[in-house]
């Protein structure tokens, strides 16, 4: 058990079924039933939650999977484009003058943007007549490169709209980063900005699209200009999108598209190797996201929606863009950063735009609960009606500081958790059918199975304590991992027979609510951002002075998790604050400003079993701290190795 669930207690409910009273969606009584339903009639359930959505051919079946042999398919004979669901369907029911984006800049003083749904969908159709001009056809991977502004979202609603595939690449990560990526899905064409804002400072997106082009050719970059800022254009393969877009049609109808058809590829950080490129596919994404978004946050047309994450992440792709716009819903695009130029800057902007309901990650929000409650109390929170978290675990304390501070006591809190391969929501509670636990995720959505097994593989009832994993398939489950579908059952399918394993560890209490305990894998989670051990590891020994690097997370008071790098250097060479300086900037270079470690550990050795692996589990209890309590260290080919660690280690 993690040091956090060990202060946690199972026993302490939040009664706060307060959207009950407004008419929510689900009671406890219907969540039972339709729960029930969703496992015992689940062809009928999801059916019926799909006929929400408008579909050029209506799928007549709905799952049709196996998870041994892995081949998972949902609404299989369906055809649907989700760009006309997110937008053109709401134009045609008459609410083309209803809000569909509301966009804050990074400068607060800045131009706020209220886009319609029908302005929406004359900038996607814009941008996709733009990307067919510029030879993007169905099927296409088009890389998106992208600050957090309205022009993201239409570039990603462009490509469904014609079919292409987007895989959107975090502004945070680096040339390196944006190469791999697109070489590891041929990825022809680039949409970008010329630069991006954040806390005052700016992001020289092109720049990094420039250099990452410098190993990996596409056919052609659309530029869109953002700060206005300085920035090279390649000729014949660059295109600013105010000229290149000059001129296009004023229509451009929906590509119909089966429903298993792929929608996008997001890059995900595992155990081992490079980042996986996760398969989403058009039907059953549509569905999970749709009905998520509608009963996890309980949506009222008119509301103002904000979910914090940027589009760069699977949280911005499912509650910034499709989940929101598919339902109607006005949703807030901000591109600025907590803490910049103060810190109220998100109750600030909640104030500004009355925003309903607030979507956020516990990182932010431990960062925010440091700067006491004054920040909040200056600001008029009174339209807030919902509010959540994702990411990682919240720990107890933020949790009711969030709930009493920015919720003034009175708003259900949903801790959702999900992970990119789920494509939406997956444990939760539901505003108005579960009282809440701090610190727990709460109860199984709709259709979704959990179990948890221990080591062996058993299957543990009742109150326990196990890995997680996911007994039958959901509508919004990734299918493949692009290119690599080995890849992709050896990942999730292999630990444990017939089932999907989620990497992480979870306790199930006596009332059947469940507990994230962090992941139980080589991943570590710093602020929200997945992260593998194994890339980390990768960036360092490619300095010519590294011998070998073992990396491991440690709890970090703001970041939830912090990177902590165990580094032997080639026989000859001597640790110095220049060589970590550089050890940082290599890092950063490879992957980006995300995975700076947070602490450099130069030692001798690392310790290793006779076979010559090396002990993580040592590693992980020196960098917490916890050095009276590491276990079993006889199997080590060197036990003094502890020691001289023990001494070397960073005072925290
Ligand atoms: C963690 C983000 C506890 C978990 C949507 C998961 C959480 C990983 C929660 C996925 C939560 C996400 N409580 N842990 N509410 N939400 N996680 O792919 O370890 O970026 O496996 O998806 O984040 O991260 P990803």
């Amino acid at each position: 058990m993690t040091e956090q669930a060990a202060h946690i207690h199972d026993d302490e409910w939040v009664r706060r079924p307060a959207a009950a009273a407004e008419g929510t969606n689900c009671t406890p009584e219907q969540y039972e039933a339709m729960y029930r339903r969703s496992i015992d009639d689940a062809d009928a359930f999801w059916l019926e939650q799909a006929a929400r959505l408008e579909w050029t051919r209506k799928p007549t079946t709905a799952g049709d999977w196996s998870f041994d042999p892995v081949d998972v398919r949902w609404f299989a004979d369906g055809q649907l484009n989700v760009c006309h669901n997110a937008v053109d369907r709401h134009v045609a029911a008459g609410n083309g003058e209803r809000l569909a984006l509301i966009f804050e800049p990074d400068d607060p003083q800045g131009p706020v943007r209220r886009i319609t749904y029908a302005e929406l969908q004359a900038e996607v159709i814009r941008m996709a007549n733009t990307l067919k001009k510029m030879g993007v056809a169905k099927g296409d991977r088009v890389t998106i490169y992208m600050p957090m502004v309205p022009a993201g979202a239409f570039a990603m609603l462009a490509c469904a709209r014609i079919g292409a595939v987007h895989s959107v690449i975090f502004g945070g990560f680096s040339p390196e980063a944006i190469a791999g990526r697109i070489e590891d899905c041929a990825s022809t064409f680039v949409i970008c900005a010329d630069e991006g804002w954040r806390g005052g400072k700016t992001i020289p997106l092109k720049r990094n699209v420039d250099a990452a082009l410098e190993k990996v050719g596409v056919k052609a970059v659309l530029v869109i200009r953002h700060t206005g800022g300085d920035v090279a254009m390649n000729a014949g393969r660059d295109h600013w999108y105010h000229e290149l877009s000059d001129g296009v049609a004023a229509d451009c109808p929906c590509e119909p598209m089966a429903a298993e058809d792929p929608l996008f590829i997001l890059y995900t950080s595992g155990s081992t190797g490079k980042p996986k490129g996760v398969l989403h596919t058009v039907g059953g994404y549509a569905v999970w996201t749709e009905t998520t978004f509608r009963y996890v946050f309980d949506y009222r047309p008119g509301e103002v929606f904000w979910c914090t994450a940027d589009i760069g992440w699977v949280t911005g792709h499912s509650y910034v863009v499709y989940g929101p716009l598919q339902n109607g819903a006005t949703a807030l695009m901000f591109e600025g950063v907590p803490n910049w130029p103060d810190h109220d800057r998100f109750w600030a902007t909640v104030a500004k735009h009355k925003v309903a309901i607030f979507y956020t990650a516990p990182t932010a929000i431990r960062a925010l609960m440091r700067e006491g409650t004054a920040p909040v109390e200056r600001h008029d929170l009174s339209s807030l009606r919902l509010l959540g978290t994702v990411g990682e675990p919240i720990n107890p304390e933020a949790w009711r500081w969030y709930s009493d501070t920015v919720g003034k006591g009175r708003l259900p809190v949903v801790d959702t958790w999900w992970q990119t391969e789920t494509g939406g929501v997956m444990i939760t509670t539901l505003p108005g059918a579960h009282d809440m636990k701090p610190g727990s995720a709460g109860k199984p959505f709709f259709g979704v199975c959990p179990q948890l097994v221990d080591g062996d593989g058993n299957v543990l009832d009742g109150a326990t304590e196990g890995n997680l994993c996911i007994a039958r398939s959901w509508p919004g489950q990734a299918r493949t991992v692009y290119g690599d579908h080995d890849r992709f059952v050896q990942t999730y399918f292999s630990t444990y027979k017939g089932k999907y394993f989620t990497g992480d560890g979870c306790r199930r209490d006596a009332d059947g609510y469940y507990w994230i305990t962090g992941r139980v894998d080589d991943v570590i989670n710093v602020s929200g951002h997945r992260m593998g051990t194994a890339e980390v590891e990768s960036a360092l020994v490619l300095h010519d002075k590294v011998a070998e690097a073992a990396v491991v997370g440690f709890p970090h008071d703001i970041k939830g998790q912090g990177i902590y790098c165990y580094v032997t250097l080639m026989e000859g060479e001597e640790p110095s604050d220049d060589l970590a300086a550089a050890l940082r900037q290599q890092v950063r270079k490879e992957i980006g400003p995300i995975a700076s470690p947070d602490h450099l550990h130069f030692t001798p050795a690392l310790p290793k079993t006779r076979s010559g692996k090396i002990m993580r589990r040592i590693l992980r209890k020196i960098a917490e701290n916890e050095t009276s309590s590491l276990g079993d260290t006889s199997t080590l080919a060197d036990p003094s190795v502890v020691d001289t660690l023990i001494e070397g280690r960073l005072n925290r």
